[in-house]
């Protein structure tokens, strides 16, 4: 089963979303797609709406932000966010059924949404069928195997990791994904990795909120107990702390 994205959901991952370590990802996200004045670009899994705002002081008044999201909690944040900048719409939707007609749009970005869509080859049809031609995709996710934690006990960390890996459907989607891409339609014109780097311990950080839903998400999971998931996160915060972590950003182009 992966996260659930009800109110409770959303705002954990609002206040994930705040930290320093994520404003400077999305920095990265909207250095490479480079949106310009004018331009019509949807965010599919917007979320709460943190890109929809950056996107619509891009493209300005002339321009559109299309949101998406499944969720309605989600949806309700983005609207409190973003719903008032006259460029910005939102809408229920997901990325297996984009509302929108061929070739409608000057872009299409989303972070952290593919690793939770079944149908990779069928969404990344709908992307292609969206974008305009000389248009361009962005997508940001995260492989989980690029986690660098220090641990104690690195065998309870083995499991609590693997059994946290269920929240996702595809933990290590950038390693596919240019391949998916290639069969969708799309030419790859560059992969960044965007790394993250906690090397103390600060509460205002992505790993040190994440560490707190890891231990909620993975208790009754691979036969973790309440004991074991409380004893991961005293060994996490404990000793010397030190994570680090890779996300990965791919842009591609309609060929
Ligand atoms: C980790 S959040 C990322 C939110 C936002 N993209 C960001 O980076 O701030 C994942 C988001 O994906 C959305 N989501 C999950 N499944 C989806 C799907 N099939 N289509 C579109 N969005 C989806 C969730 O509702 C949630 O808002």
């Amino acid at each position: 089963m992966t996260l659930s994205f009800d109110s409770e959901g959303a705002r954990q991952v609002e206040r994930v979303y705040s930290t320093p370590d994520i404003v400077h990802q999305r920095a990265e996200v909207l250095a490479l797609l480079a949106p310009r004045p004018g331009e019509r670009i949807l965010d599919v899994g917007s979320g709460p709406g943190f890109l929809l705002e950056a996107l619509a002081a891009a493209v300005g008044p002339e321009g559109a932000v299309h949101g998406i999201d499944p969720s309605p909690a989600m949806n309700a944040l983005a609207a409190r966010r973003a719903g008032a900048l006259p460029a910005v719409s939102l809408a229920l939707g997901s990325a297996e059924s984009l509302p929108y007609p061929d070739a409608d749009l000057d872009a299409v970005v989303s972070t952290q949404v593919y690793e939770y869509v079944p149908d990779i080859p069928h969404a990344f049809a709908e992307l292609r069928r969206v974008v305009r031609p000389g248009g361009r995709v962005l997508l940001l996710d995260t492989d989980w195997d690029s986690v660098v934690w220090h641990v104690a006990d690195r065998a309870r960390h083995a499991r609590v990791m693997a059994a946290w890996e269920e929240h996702l459907v595809h933990p290590h989607l950038p390693a596919t994904w240019a391949r998916h891409l290639t069969d969708a339609g799309f030419g790859i014109t560059a992969q960044v990795a965007v790394p993250i780097l906690n090397p103390r311990l600060d509460e205002d950080t992505y790993s040190a909120l994440i560490a707190r839903t890891i231990a909620a998400y993975v208790v009754d999971r691979h036969g973790l107990t309440t004991d074991d998931a409380e004893a991961w996160l005293a060994d996490v915060r404990g000793g010397d702390y030190f994570f680090s972590m890779n996300r990965f950003c791919v842009l591609a182009v309609p060929v």
